[in-house]
């Protein structure tokens, strides 16, 4: 692996080899390991919000004896129309390696082939490849295993979560469930480009029927706030809450944070399932160190 761009681009023994470096990762966290981006200084270049994804790849690169600089777009000349291919080539000479959040996907692909560092998709409006690596692992580590795992995601089908939760679904051979809105239910084009065991219904208690893991996102993803109440009108009824989550009473809930109480999942069930939902949040940090540690031992292999 030499970047991380799309769980797309990944074959299913990369992804589960990442899960089994995430549980190496999280177990030796207090222990003296080795510091793989030792003497190393990594960029975070980010358009858009964050919490979770900006502290765990900035204590992630410090813990595996890097430094990380961040960059909000908007401060360097990229948020002033420097090309990201302009941008790419200047960094790829200064940085060791690049975490990026923006809107493409092509941005994050054309800063990879132009900087020639290590580079990795912390969030594009196709894909969020790091926060389903990180999914994989916590279920993994709730349920003890990956093996015939049903996932239910509720809410937009179409956006870079369920995205990425198709390609793992496809890739790893594990059966995913989509309730959406008919707008925001994944185009048929790219259901038939995976492939797998995906259905894709409109109906929250016909995906939730059978699931280990009930899934949640925001209805309104960064960059789509100028139809945030067209939206929120159309996602009533594709909450996680005591109703649904009566049908699957033993499932896994998670969210992947933000989270909007009375929206996508209601305080109850939000309260109720914290401990599993902050865990998983947790799991970013020893995921992307994973990540990242594969990415220089492929690099100077
Ligand atoms: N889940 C996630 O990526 O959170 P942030 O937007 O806070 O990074
Ligand atoms: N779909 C959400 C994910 C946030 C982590 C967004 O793009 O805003």
């Amino acid at each position: 692996m030499k970047n991380l761009l799309s769980i797309e681009s990944l074959t299913a023994t990369e992804i589960f080899s990442i899960v089994d470096a995430t549980a190496t990762m999280k177990s030796s966290r207090t222990q003296p390991t080795s510091k793989p981006l030792n003497d190393q200084c990594w960029g975070l270049i980010f358009s858009k919000s964050s919490t979770r994804t900006r502290v765990s790849f900035e204590v992630g690169i410090r813990e595996l004896g890097g430094d990380a600089i961040f960059l909000a777009a908007a401060d360097i000349q990229l948020g002033r129309g420097e090309p990201i291919k302009d941008t790419a080539r200047v960094m790829g000479r200064m940085l060791h390696g690049a975490v990026i959040r923006t809107f493409a996907q092509k941005d994050v692909e054309d800063f990879a082939a132009y900087s020639g560092i290590p580079t990795i998709n912390a969030l594009t409006d196709e894909e969020h490849p790091c926060q389903i690596l990180a999914d994989l692992f916590t279920i993994r580590e709730t349920r003890g295993t990956l093996d015939g795992l049903r996932v239910a995601f509720i809410g937009d089908g179409d956006c870079n979560v369920a995205r990425s939760w198709i390609w793992a679904a496809a890739k790893c051979g594990f059966h995913l469930s989509i309730a959406a809105p008919q707008k925001f239910q994944p185009p048929a084009e790219l259901l038939k480009r995976a492939g797998g065991d995906i259905v894709v219904t409109s109906d929250p208690a016909k995906a939730a029927a059978g699931a280990d893991v009930l899934y949640t996102d925001v209805w309104v993803s960064m960059g789509k706030e100028e139809e945030a109440a067209y939206r929120i009108a159309q996602f009533h009824g594709y909450q996680i809450n005591a109703a649904l989550l009566a049908l699957v009473p033993q499932a896994l809930v998670l969210h992947c944070l933000p989270a909007y109480r009375g929206k996508e999942i209601d305080e109850a069930t939000f309260e109720g399932h914290a401990d599993t939902i902050f865990r998983q949040a947790e799991n970013r940090l020893h995921a992307q160190k994973a990540i990242m540690a594969r990415l220089v031992a492929d690099r100077s292999a």
